[in-house]
């Protein structure tokens, strides 16, 4: 099966650069946001870094405003998604606003239609079982700046079928992207990986072993690591950070992903990092 139209769910950091690559690519999209606002926001947002691309000559003035004229917003989800081939839901990390999105595909979304989330801790498994068709449903995770990172963490619920794993593979190499293929478990890699060495980072601060700024700058020269990991972790958001963590505790049962106790009182204090203008940083 071909994929020519999507419908991405959520404007918001992810969504808009989901829906930015899928436009740039080609493909038809349905950007779906619950206020006029949002939606304008996530079109500002997009175009911000669409002319971005045109002044580093990335793309041309052209490829802009066909990247632009392939995006449709709609404000209802039985509207955007019933003739669409592919979801991607990119709505809070929230099980309930997820269980409700998922209510709404899966009733106005038409059969052949395959349901991708881009949660980055929510159960695959769990999120397909919302669902009349597990088989089709499949994690497609994408990294922040969505337009410069090229992976795409493809994961497989217990229940998706190897038809649905294989287009989605097939799409994410059209949007330029690589896909690696993983199981469904607490924080499938990615997270797993790196949540434990930005909360180690943190417990480094926590415990008088350096400043933020030294632990950044040993990560970033000793380990050559773009971004240390506590801008890293300002960047994703303190409150992200934390929400992945509590998950990978739970779903492992293992005292190693305990948060740290500072990152929870920065959440407590609202400092969540560059959304809020403080984390370990200012901005
Ligand atoms: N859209 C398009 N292009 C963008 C962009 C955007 N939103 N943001 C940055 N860029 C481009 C810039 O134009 C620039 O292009 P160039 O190399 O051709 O000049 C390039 O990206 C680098 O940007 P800058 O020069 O502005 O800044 P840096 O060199 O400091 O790079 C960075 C910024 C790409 C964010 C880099 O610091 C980086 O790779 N950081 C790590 C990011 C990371 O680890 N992301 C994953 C987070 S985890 C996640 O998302 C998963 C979730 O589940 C938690």
């Amino acid at each position: 099966m071909d994929i020519n139209k999507v419908a991405v769910i959520g404007g918001g950091t992810m969504g808009n650069g989901i829906a930015h690559v899928f436009a740039m690519n080609g493909f038809n999209v349905n950007l779906i946001e619950t206020r006029q606002e949002f939606a304008d926001r996530a079109i500002g947002t997009i175009t911000k870094n669409l002319d971005r691309m045109v002044a580093k000559d990335k793309i041309d003035e052209n490829k802009r405003n066909e990247s632009l004229s392939n995006i449709t917003v709609f404000l209802e989800v039985a509207d955007g998604v019933k003739d669409v081939d592919l979801v991607v839901e990119a709505v809070p990390e929230n099980l309930d606003i997820k269980k409700t999105v998922w209510a709404a595909v899966d009733k106005h979304a038409p059969g052949h239609t395959i349901l991708g989330s881009n949660t980055s801790s929510i159960s695959i498994t769990k999120l397909a079982a919302l669902t009349n068709r597990p088989e089709k449903f499949i994690g497609m995770h994408f990294f922040n700046p969505v337009p410069v990172m090229k992976l795409v963490e493809i994961v497989r619920g217990l229940e998706t079928d190897g038809a649905t794993y294989k287009v989605v593979e097939e799409t994410s190499k059209k949007l330029n992207k690589i896909p690696v293929p993983v199981n469904d478990f607490p924080g499938f890699v990615s997270n797993r990986v790196l949540m434990p060495m930005i909360n180690e980072a943190i417990f480094c601060v926590h415990e008088g072993v350096a400043t933020p700024e030294n632990v950044d700058e040993v990560m970033k020269l000793g380990m050559a690591h773009p971004m240390g990991p506590l801008r890293l972790a300002d960047f994703i958001g303190l409150d992200v950070c934390l929400d992945i963590l509590n998950v990978l505790y739970e779903g492992f049962k293992d005292s190693k992903y305990r948060p740290a106790p500072l990152l929870v009182k920065m959440v407590d204090a609202g400092k969540l990092g560059n959304k809020t203008g403080e984390g370990f940083y200012t901005y």
